[in-house]
């Protein structure tokens, strides 16, 4: 394991770097859905509470946002990476979806009290410490509605194969060629709770992969 020798602030930079990269080297959106089960009850949930706005966070190229917008809700979908939004946009416009897909880091988000009735979050959180964490659930909080939704899917990670060095919270922050700058960090149960302190859990259930599918409502 090596030491830290860079600041947290050029560490997260390198980070968004990594994903800028990543994202740089798709040349067109991939458009087969995961094998995700959970994504069909999600739509019907937010069907039952008549949700219509959606903010899906951390979109990547955007499957999250595109499928549930072919529900007929009204989706956002954001991400730091303008190369992964300006996938979205693309795939967006061949289906004729109105998305509406937005370049922004989730510790920034630009939105006002009260701007979403559901937001659903799928494999992101893993890429921040545990104080952005924090920063990105208070937002959450503040723009969902009164009683708004919140679904995410966080990953049991961390535990393969790579070269990094870890940060006092536990967050690595990779060394090896293909993952260089990514941060990635293992959130326990207990954490993720004490994240959601101000939403009501209505749901927490593991797969078979160790990720912990979490539906919410705000308090
Ligand atoms: C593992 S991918 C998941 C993408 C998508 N949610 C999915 O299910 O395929 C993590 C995503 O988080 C985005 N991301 C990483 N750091 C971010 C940040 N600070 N702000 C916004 N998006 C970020 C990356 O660009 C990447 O698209």
């Amino acid at each position: 394991m090596q030491t830290m020798q860079k600041s947290l602030d050029e560490i997260y930079q390198e980070n968004l770097q990594f994903w800028d990269k990543a994202w740089q080297r798709v040349s067109k959106p991939h458009k087969e859905l995961p094998k995700l089960p959970y994504i069909h009850e999600l739509t019907r949930k937010l069907k039952k509470y008549q949700v219509k706005k959606v903010l899906d966070l951390g979109c990547g190229s955007g499957w999250l946002s595109i499928f549930i917008s072919k529900y007929g809700f009204d989706v956002t979908g954001i991400d730091a990476s303008k190369p992964a939004i300006d996938l979205g946009k693309i795939w967006a416009e061949e289906e004729n979806l109105n998305v509406n897909f937005l370049a922004c880091d989730l510790l920034n988000i630009p939105f006002k009290e009260n701007s979403f009735d559901a937001i659903v979050c799928n494999s992101v959180l893993e890429h921040f410490r545990f104080d952005q964490a924090k920063i990105i659930f208070e937002t959450i909080h503040k723009i969902l509605s009164e009683k708004g939704f919140l679904f995410g899917c966080f990953d049991k990670v961390g535990t393969g194969k790579g070269e990094y060095f870890e940060l006092e919270d536990s967050t690595h922050i990779y060394t090896d060629e293909i993952r260089k700058g990514m941060m990635l960090r293992n959130y326990s149960d207990e954490e993720l709770k004490t994240l959601m302190k101000d939403f009501d859990i209505l749901s927490f259930d593991k797969n078979s992969y160790g990720s912990r599918l979490v539906w919410t409502r705000k308090k």
